[in-house]
């Protein structure tokens, strides 16, 4: 077990613990302000209407699209040491989700937020670097396998969404999501980075809930009333 200082800035976590705990810790503040952002409590409150909830996955298409072809990307240079997993590819159910809540020419009426296009922008960048890749992947993946659960059973209530309209937070291929998020957790802790790589994934997955705090500030602008 080492206890190396933190590089200044990074972190103010100790990095002996793993690096899921890390991780989970080193969120914990940004995770509870995304949580709280107006347009995720007004859309949970059933506020909204369906457009609100279709804008979000709109930009979740942008986002996994980026995200998905640089795992695909690092895994294919044998640099993803097992954190790209087949069963977590989301892009052909948002795919499918767009064409039920838009319809067939839903790919040429997408509309990104410039947050969104600034957050695929960074994620871009993950497919050469394992660091980041691990940041923005473990704040999707583990966020859409836990409280995208809730996410899902709430606009399903209050917008009257059908279940081909909400397949981006179905994981079909997961038999039991707690077993594989511990799996996922494993992973995570077994990747072969030093103490300084662990603090810059830790503030890279601060950034990663800012860049999504970002785009629902700009979903808050267009959906929220003042
Ligand atoms: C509707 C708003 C949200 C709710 C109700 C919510 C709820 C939850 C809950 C209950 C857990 C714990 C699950 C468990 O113990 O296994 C969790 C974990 C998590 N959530 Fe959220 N969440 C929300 C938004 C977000 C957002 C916007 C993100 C990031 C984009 C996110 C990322 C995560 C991550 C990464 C974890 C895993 C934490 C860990 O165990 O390391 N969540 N969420």
């Amino acid at each position: 077990m080492t206890t190396t200082s933190v590089p200044a800035g990074s972190t103010d976590l100790p990095l002996y613990q793993p690096l899921s705990h890390a991780l989970r810790e080193g969120t914990r503040e940004v995770h509870g302000k995304a949580e709280g952002m107006a347009f995720i409590e007004a859309l949970m409150g059933g506020r909204l209407g369906q457009d609100a909830y279709t804008a979000l996955a709109v930009q979740q298409f942008a986002i996994y699209a980026a995200l998905e072809n640089a795992g695909a990307t690092l895994r294919a240079a044998g640099g993803d040491h097992g954190l790209v997993f087949d069963e977590l590819t989301r892009l052909p159910a948002i795919e499918s989700d767009l064409a039920h809540l838009i319809g067939p020419d839903w790919a040429a009426r997408v509309e990104l937020l410039p947050a969104t296009q600034a957050y695929a922008q960074r994620l871009t960048a993950c497919s050469s670097d394992l660091t980041l890749y691990a940041a923005h992947a473990y704040t999707r993946y583990l966020g859409d396998l836990s409280g995208g659960q809730v996410v899902k059973r709430m606009v399903q209530r209050h917008y009257g969404v059908p279940d081909q309209g909400v397949s981006f937070y179905d994981f079909p291929a997961i038999h039991r999501l707690k077993p594989f998020k511990d799996v996922y957790r494993e992973r995570l802790d077994a990747l072969p980075l030093d103490d300084e790589r662990r603090a810059a994934t830790v503030a890279e997955a601060r950034v990663a809930f800012r860049l999504n705090q970002a785009v629902f500030a700009g979903l808050g602008e267009r959906f929220v009333a003042a």
